[in-house]
């Protein structure tokens, strides 16, 4: 695929060559244009190095090869990271002074921007107007980081990770590098992802083997798909993707409000997280010690609410408008019936939209690349099945959603 790399002039301009390396890594061959002040920043040598072509910031070099015409037309992707306070502000307005806004105007491909500045310049009215505009045309603007900026200071405007940003932006073309439709623009979807803890002391828990990966997958490609994007994160043991809010969780008590709360205004909630339904019944304040005597101390425990459950019985969205919900139901087969068998009661006891069943056990599910789920409705019924990566999955899923939502 031809992705061309833009970087704008500020200090995660640095960053922007871990970008470059992964999507190279990932087998792209990438143009990079730096502006000017990026060139400030880092030289065109590292550039030219990492990508093996020639670059410029200029419209008048190499002016028979008509370079501003031809890179935005050819390219399959653009990303821009990081993209300043005025890279924004010349995108929207239409500038194109030079090769970087001039290949953004003839681009007719996916357009990711990951913008990193001083959180003063990202909350300023201007700002927020440009990247209100740029959204409305299409272009994926990432929501920055929150976190340590240059010098002392801390809030959002941090770049992404690269490699976050670089999965953000492969994520909006497909395996024939055609762009995604956008057929969840305008939509807001929360997803749960990851395991969550009971504390049982200070320093001990109960907890399971959920990486979060299926549910960060699920993320990723919903943003790719052109969704509002909240991440009810527990726990999880794979970065976040690029540019989605992420809530942090510790507990079931913790998921069920933040998922509720997030849920209030979602078209789909996914229910990707492995919930504990059990918590010890009384925490200890201090850590349990070991008794001279020999003496092992009871575990007792209460159960947890099902969250799943309680989206059907009391749904959350308070205008009164669909909500699609989606759970997942990791099972091993066992005397009773088969992991399908399982998973076709379980649909019919949540009542949920959707249910992905998976099989676990023996290098499948948890912790995995790949995945293989069928999709149940609410009757317990198939509704397809869906096997591959974690991403494969979720699109799947999400093209069942697609469906749901226009019912
Ligand atoms: N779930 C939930 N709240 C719980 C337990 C599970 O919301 N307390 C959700 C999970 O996020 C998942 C679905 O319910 O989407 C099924 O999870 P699973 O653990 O398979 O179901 P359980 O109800 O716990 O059933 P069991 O353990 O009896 O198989």
């Amino acid at each position: 695929m031809r992705v061309v790399l833009g970087v704008a002039g500020g200090i995660a301009a640095y960053k922007a060559a871990h970008v470059l390396r992964a999507l190279t890594e990932a087998g792209h061959d990438v143009r990079v244009v730096p502006t000017r002040a990026a060139l400030e920043f880092v030289g065109r040598a590292t550039w030219e190095a990492l990508s093996g072509h020639p670059v410029t910031s200029e419209v008048f070099d190499d002016v028979p090869e008509v370079a501003h015409v031809r890179l935005g037309r050819t390219a399959d992707l653009v990303v821009v990271a990081p993209a300043t306070a005025d890279l924004l502000a010349r995108a929207a307005g239409g500038r194109a002074d030079d090769l970087l806004t001039a290949t953004l105007l003839t681009a007719t491909c996916p357009v990711l921007m990951a913008p990193a500045m001083h959180t003063e310049m990202w909350q300023h009215p201007a700002t927020r107007a440009n990247v209100a505009t740029l959204r409305e045309r299409g272009v994926h603007v990432l929501d920055p980081d929150s976190g340590r900026l240059t010098g002392a200071d801390s809030g959002p405007g941090r770049l992404p990770e690269p490699d976050a940003i670089a999965a953000a932006a492969l994520a909006l073309v497909d395996a024939e590098g055609k762009p995604r439709a956008q057929d969840l623009a305008g939509r807001a979807v929360v997803v749960s992802a990851g395991g969550t803890r009971e504390p049982l002391d200070p320093v001990r828990f109960l907890g399971n083997r959920s990486s979060g990966r299926q549910g960060v997958a699920l993320a990723r490609t919903a943003q790719a798909r052109g969704a509002r994007v909240t991440l009810v994160a527990a726990n999880l043991t794979v970065p976040p993707p690029a540019g989605v809010q992420v809530v942090a969780v510790e507990t079931t008590a913790e998921l069920q409000d933040a998922v509720r709360t997030a849920a209030a205004a979602a078209d789909v909630v996914v229910m990707a997280a492995a919930v504990a339904d059990f918590r010890p019944a009384t925490g200890s304040a201090h850590k349990i010690k070991k008794q001279a005597d020999g003496a092992v101390p009871p575990l007792a425990l209460v159960q947890n609410p099902d969250v799943l459950a309680g989206l059907v019985a009391d749904p959350p969205r308070t205008d009164g408008g669909r909500q699609v919900v989606v759970g997942f139901a990791a099972e091993t087969g066992d005397a009773e019936g088969d992991v399908l068998a399982h998973g076709r009661a379980k649909a019919r006891r949540k009542g949920a939209d959707l249910l992905a069943v998976n099989a676990v056990g023996a290098g499948l599910g948890f912790g995995t690349a790949d995945n293989a789920v069928t999709l149940l409705d609410g009757r317990g019924e198939t509704v397809g099945t869906v096997a591959g990566s974690k991403d494969a999955v979720a699109d799947g899923i999400w093209d069942a959603v697609v469906a749901r939502l226009a019912d």
